[in-house]
């Protein structure tokens, strides 16, 4: 058997199930960027989970290589187990689940000489609540956060590190299919989480901060993560304060920064160039949890390692996509932020849109984060400019239903009066490119639908010269094939067949392959937010956005948005829980197209 090759990286290969197992398995890189402040080195570890080996030279020992960008990779002893998964009744895949976290933890050469301290700045916010501590906390249980770990919450609320625990505490959950000691790494988690109360633009606060970090590391190489969960108009200073009072003295220093990145081209400018004044490129990790969503991450898995998908993948089979989001609830108290940022700029600008470009990407060169994000943004500067002709907005009203009255948008105390913010937006967007010249891109974002959903849908064309047309009836477009991939809930992939009744008759119906991940995997689906702080941690940025793909966004939505409030179009209001404005369905009726969600079988 070969022997492998790990640094600080979670072994894990898309094509085989075990990293230990066969020679598919991946290898970890480096790559070290010199910080623009003169106190901080920023030489990072970064390993690339994903990559196929790029070994180079064996050293003379044979235990240890080097990567071809400067990286060095221990060499790992194979463990002897060619299906790590176990089957369980009825089909179901169960996977050992630690594995991967846990080997990789073994094999990190530096794991006893390094720290990392993980500062989530805006701590008592609900993000930070709902997300980010427990994506942590998971992330510690799984085994995948390095042995010398801390957990600092940073706001500007007066807080005990007590008080933050027991905050923290109550939004932890544990692994459906691991509670045995769940309440026991509970307490081990906690006692690794501390709070500093500071003001976002004090440099001061942030120097104390620093100052209880260095008591953490004691001494060894420390990496310091910063999780900006605040406000955007809050993010430089945050960011100068860190970088100038906080960053690592000796390690990486790593910023993570939720959307909003701005409302439009230019504000997204001005914010990229103030990060940059303090920081690199290459230490801002834009989050876009849709990028963690485990069918997005699916999404070139299915497309580059079958060999019955990637050659229909253009506009000689496949007549239009449509990239689907509904939630069944409104804003709900969130009105403030919302009403400055509408359903465009909240999921399309960025979740759906984010999502089309790794779905019409060409093939990158490798699974390297540059090869990807280059084939993505050329996708987002291939798209024709939005007008506003192909958009469609709505906004809910109020409904009453069983009895119960659900309120309108503008019933929200935090939004004002007679806003004209759009809840719903649907958009037809082409690429102007080869390979997907013509074919019609559907999006459909909107609150307060009669669902909670995330999908993409896939509509090939007719068959030509179809021998059964005759058994199929008059609504060809209903015979054509569909594979939807449903982001969520309840994920699943399923291809949309036309099948023969069994039977004497020539009857045909529809019928679907499907691929349903509950029913065939028995592992819990980690949350987005699980995958991505690790990759920030591992350095992998193939899932977070560069600035350039960020500028290929706003320039598309950018003319529109500013179209829409100059002109102030009013949106067509649609009654709370119902399926959006009836202007959706025109828009896709324009270019020939029928939502695939609203068939009566989805
Ligand atoms: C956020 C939006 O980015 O995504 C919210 O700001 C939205 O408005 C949320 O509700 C949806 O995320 P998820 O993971 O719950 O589908």
């Amino acid at each position: 058997m070969a022997t492998l090759y790990s640094t600080h990286c979670r072994s894990y290969s898309p094509l085989t199930p075990s990293p230990s197992s066969s020679s598919y398995s991946s290898y970890c890189s480096s790559s070290s960027s010199s910080s623009k402040l003169g106190h901080v080195a920023v030489s990072s570890s970064a390993p690339k989970r994903f990559l196929a080996a790029k070994l180079s030279v064996l050293s003379q020992n044979q235990n240890v290589a080097r990567m071809q960008d400067g990286a060095v990779a221990t060499a790992v002893t194979p463990i002897e187990n060619d299906f790590p998964f176990k089957k369980l009744k009825g089909g179901l895949l169960s996977e050992p689940s630690t594995d991967e976290c846990k080997d990789a933890v073994r094999f990190d050469i530096n794991e006893n000489e390094s720290t990392v301290s993980i500062t989530v700045v805006g701590a008592s916010g609900d993000l930070a609540k709902k997300k980010i501590f427990p994506a942590l906390f998971a992330l510690y249980y799984e085994g995948c956060l390095p042995k010398h770990f801390t957990v600092y919450g940073y706001a500007r609320s007066k807080m005990t590190d007590a008080e933050l625990r027991t905050m923290v505490s109550k939004t932890l959950t544990c692994r459906i299919d691991k509670r045995e000691n769940c309440g026991e790494k509970m307490e081990q988690f906690l006692e690794r989480c501390f709070y500093h109360s500071g003001q976002y633009d004090s440099q001061e606060n942030f120097a104390e901060l620093d100052k209880k970090l260095k008591e953490h590391e004691g001494g060894k190489v420390s990496n310091r993560l910063f999780y900006l969960s605040i406000p955007p108009n809050v993010f430089i200073d945050a960011v100068r304060c860190a970088s100038l009072s906080a960053s690592a003295g000796n390690g990486w220093t790593r910023v993570i920064v939720e959307k909003p990145f701005g409302r439009d081209s230019e504000s997204s400018a001005a914010l990229t160039k103030g990060l940059k004044q303090y920081l690199d490129e290459d230490q801002i990790f834009r989050i876009d949890h849709y990028l963690g969503k485990e069918l997005v991450e699916n999404l070139s898995v299915l497309r580059f390692s079958n060999l019955i998908f990637e050659p229909l993948w253009s506009r000689q089979y496949i007549r239009n996509v449509q990239f689907i989001f509904s939630e069944d609830f409104g804003t709900e108290g969130r009105g403030g932020y919302f009403d400055n940022y509408g359903i465009i700029r909240d999921i399309m600008q960025n979740h759906l849109l984010q999502i089309l470009a790794l779905f019409a990407m060409e093939t990158p060169v490798s699974l390297d984060a540059e090869d990807i994000r280059n084939e993505k943004v050329k996708v987002l500067r291939s798209m024709r400019p939005l007008e506003i002709e192909n958009m469609v907005i709505g906004q809910y009203k109020s409904h009453t239903k069983g009895g119960v009255t659900y309120p309108a948008y503008t019933d929200d105390k935090t939004v004002p009066k007679g806003s004209l913010t759009p809840t719903f937006a649907a958009a037809a967007l082409f690429i102007d490119n080869a390979r997907w010249d013509g074919v019609p891109f559907l999006m459909k974002a909107g609150k307060a639908l009669h669902n909670k959903k995330a999908e993409i849908r896939v509509q090939f064309r007719h068959v030509p010269g179809n021998l059964y047309n005759r058994n199929i009836g008059t609504d060809l477009d209903l015979a054509t094939n569909e594979l939807v991939i449903r982001v969520q809930p309840d994920e699943a992939i399923y291809l949309k067949i036309n099948n023969k009744v069994p039977g004497l008759g020539m009857r045909l119906d529809r019928s679907n392959l499907n691929l349903h991940y509950a029913a065939r995997y028995s592992k819990e689906i980690p949350d987005a937010y699980e995958r991505l702080l690790l990759d920030a941690i591992e350095g992998e940025r193939r899932l977070f956005i560069r600035s350039d793909e960020l500028d290929a966004a706003w320039s598309l939505f950018t003319p529109v948005l500013k179209e829409l409030e100059e002109k102030r179009i009013i949106p067509e209001y649609y009654p709370y829980g119902s399926r959006g404005p009836v202007g959706a369905h025109y828009l896709a009726a324009r270019y020939k197209v029928r939502w695939g969600d609203v068939s009566v079988e989805q």
